[in-house]
């Protein structure tokens, strides 16, 4: 396969053509942001981590019968994926109350939620990706509601699989933002699955392991990437 020119470059992530119209190669680069860009630095290795670190996430998946984009890795910081028609809908599970959820409605950091909950973005960088429901993206053509009812059910799927895999690790799955896209019309995880969207804290001490430490400025960001990754079997 033939790396051909750039498709997109979105915030950690590039996109380039390939002489498949059909398939893409994505590069992770080390670049990190937060705040809808407001803050960035470069992350030695975080390129490298990620793109292990989804690649690992992806096949869990794909293993238990979750349709994804991922094809396979090429390269410590490159993958190839399926060439998906993006839905520019952002689906978020939440097991324990954090970030958005409790700035929101001022509910307490780390209150277990039963059952979960399930929220719809709209991935849209100049309004700020605001929450959205299942009406807005009906109306305004996001989504239908048959491709809703599959990202739904796709995205609690995906936490029956990582919470316990996380959790064998001895971490608690917070919270996580998916992503989906069209593929000769069925509905497929795209993006990434890495903890740039997800939290991820330590299971006894509550640390977080996850971007929360970028966006807090806590440090040791890479760090507690790889030791989440050590945890579920990656070797880096
Ligand atoms: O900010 P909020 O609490 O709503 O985020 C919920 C989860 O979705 C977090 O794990 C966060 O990292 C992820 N997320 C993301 N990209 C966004 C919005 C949220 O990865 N644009």
């Amino acid at each position: 396969m033939e790396k051909r020119d750039e498709l997109y470059a979105g915030k950690a992530k590039s996109v380039y053509r390939t002489d498949d119209p059909q398939r893409l190669i994505l590069h992770f680069r080390d670049d990190t942001s937060a705040f809808d860009g407001k803050k960035k630095e470069s992350l030695a290795r975080k390129g490298m981590v990620n793109n292990k670190f989804n690649a690992f996430i992806m096949e869990k998946l794909q293993a238990a019968g979750i349709p994804t984009h991922f094809e396979k890795l090429i390269a410590d910081d490159e993958c190839v994926v399926k060439n998906l028609e993006m839905i520019p809908v952002e689906c978020v599970v939440r097991n324990v109350a954090a970030g958005g959820l409790v700035r929101r409605l001022g509910v307490e950091e780390g209150q277990a939620l039963t059952p979960p909950t399930f929220e719809l973005f709209l991935k849209d960088d100049a309004h700020g990706d605001p929450m959205i429901n299942e009406s807005l993206a009906e109306t305004f053509g996001w989504a239908t509601p048959e491709q809703l009812a599959t990202m739904k059910a796709l995205t609690f799927k995906v936490n029956d699989v990582l919470k316990q895999l996380f959790l064998d690790g001895g971490m608690l799955l917070v919270d996580y933002k998916l992503e989906f896209g069209l593929f000769d019309g069925e509905v497929m995880l795209g993006d990434e699955f890495s903890p740039d969207g997800c939290r991820l804290w330590d299971a006894n001490t509550r640390e977080k392991m996850d971007k929360d430490r970028f966006r807090q400025g806590l440090g040791g960001v890479i760090e507690a990437y790889e030791e989440v990754g050590r945890r579920i079997g990656i070797t880096f």
